[in-house]
């Protein structure tokens, strides 16, 4: 496929168009792997997530979806991509729990570009363990969209990112593959009602962005397993809040930062130096800038509360009100 979206195509904003680019995507794929074996890293992300399940519909068990928890997923993520892939739409998913091995690497590390290496590098070698056991894999799909490709120009071009993002190019040299990238010429936008046409649940098609090193470059400076756990619990509280109250959809952006550092607080009438939890809600239109989001100081005390009395290890709660710049979404 070209690269360059022409611009004579039409914006996909309902199911109709959409269904029409499925249908031209299935023949496409199917075209071009013939009866080949289609491997893919399937984090549960918006783009992997619809790559699968456009592939099942062309190809059915010739894909070989691999999902990779390094341990830095956010609460239950794992287990509803395994549910709604292996259990709801039948996929070949072969799951991977690599905690220990990325928590290892990254023991005592606190450097935040560091961390994003190790990461990157080592969710590289996990997925290419598993890809050299299998036999007779000639494609790889990739959920690149078209903002990719154009970041990938600029880049190209010598403007310099401000982070090292991550994804499943760079693989060693003995696994050579072909691409398969479905979603190359559609906005985010256009991949979600593709998603949704293709049956998706729509929690899946609408989830807010996560990054690829995950709750690693939230658990801020060297991760410990402790303190990872606290900013995963901290962070459920949240989401299930903002569900709650019907924030959802109206925030783009909203998550729990734990930092490396401990202040004195009380409980139970004794001292008690805890964690403090860092609220960060944004908005944004591309994420290059974003706008602080006023949450209603109502919910914002729920959620203090029930951080503080139901998470182990966090004794405060803070809200991050620095826009972009001068202050990026994630903190690391
Ligand atoms: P920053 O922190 O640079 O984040 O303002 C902008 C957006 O990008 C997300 N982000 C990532 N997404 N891989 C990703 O796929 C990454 O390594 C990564 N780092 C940041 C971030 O969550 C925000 O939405």
């Amino acid at each position: 496929m070209n690269n360059v979206r022409p611009e004579s195509m039409e914006r996909i904003t309902n199911f109709d168009l959409a269904n029409k680019f499925i249908d031209e995507q299935v023949k496409a794929i199917r075209n071009q792997v013939g009866d080949n074996k289609v491997l893919l890293a399937l984090s549960g992300g918006v783009d992997s997530s619809v790559v699968a399940a456009l592939l099942i519909k062309a190809i059915g068990k010739q894909l070989v979806c691999v999902h990779v928890n390094h341990g830095l997923m956010r609460k239950g993520e794992s287990e509803s991509v395994i549910e709604v892939f292996r259990n709801g739409l039948d996929a070949n998913l072969i799951y991977v729990d690599a905690t220990e091995r990325f928590l290892g690497k990254l023991e005592n590390v606190s450097d935040p570009e560091k961390k994003r290496k190790i990461i990157g590098a080592e969710f590289i070698n996990v997925f290419a363990d598993e890809a050299r056991k299998l036999e007779g894999v000639k494609f790889l799909a990739q959920g690149t969209i078209y903002p990719d490709i154009l970041e990938s120009i600029k880049q190209a071009e010598g403007k310099q990112a401000v982070k090292s993002h991550h994804n499943v190019g760079g693989l060693p040299e003995d696994l050579e593959f072909e691409l398969v990238e479905p979603l190359m010429l559609l906005y985010k936008d256009e991949v979600r009602v593709v998603g949704e046409a293709l049956g998706l649940p729509h929690a899946m098609v609408y989830r807010q962005p996560f990054p690829g090193p995950g709750l690693g470059v939230r658990c801020l400076g060297a991760i410990t397993r402790d303190r990872l756990n606290a900013l995963r619990e901290a962070d459920a509280i949240l989401r299930e809040e903002f569900d709650l109250n019907g924030l959802v959809g109206k925030v783009w952006q909203y998550f729990v930062v734990v930092p490396d550092m401990k202040s004195v607080g009380v409980k139970d009438e004794s001292r008690y130096e805890g964690w403090s939890a860092i609220i960060r809600a944004v908005n944004t239109k591309d994420a290059m800038t974003a706008t602080i989001e006023e949450i209603p100081y109502a919910i914002l005390h729920k959620i203090t509360n029930r951080i503080v009395t139901e998470v182990e290890g966090i004794n405060r709660v803070l809200y991050d009100l620095t826009p972009k710049p001068t202050g990026t979404i994630e903190w690391e």
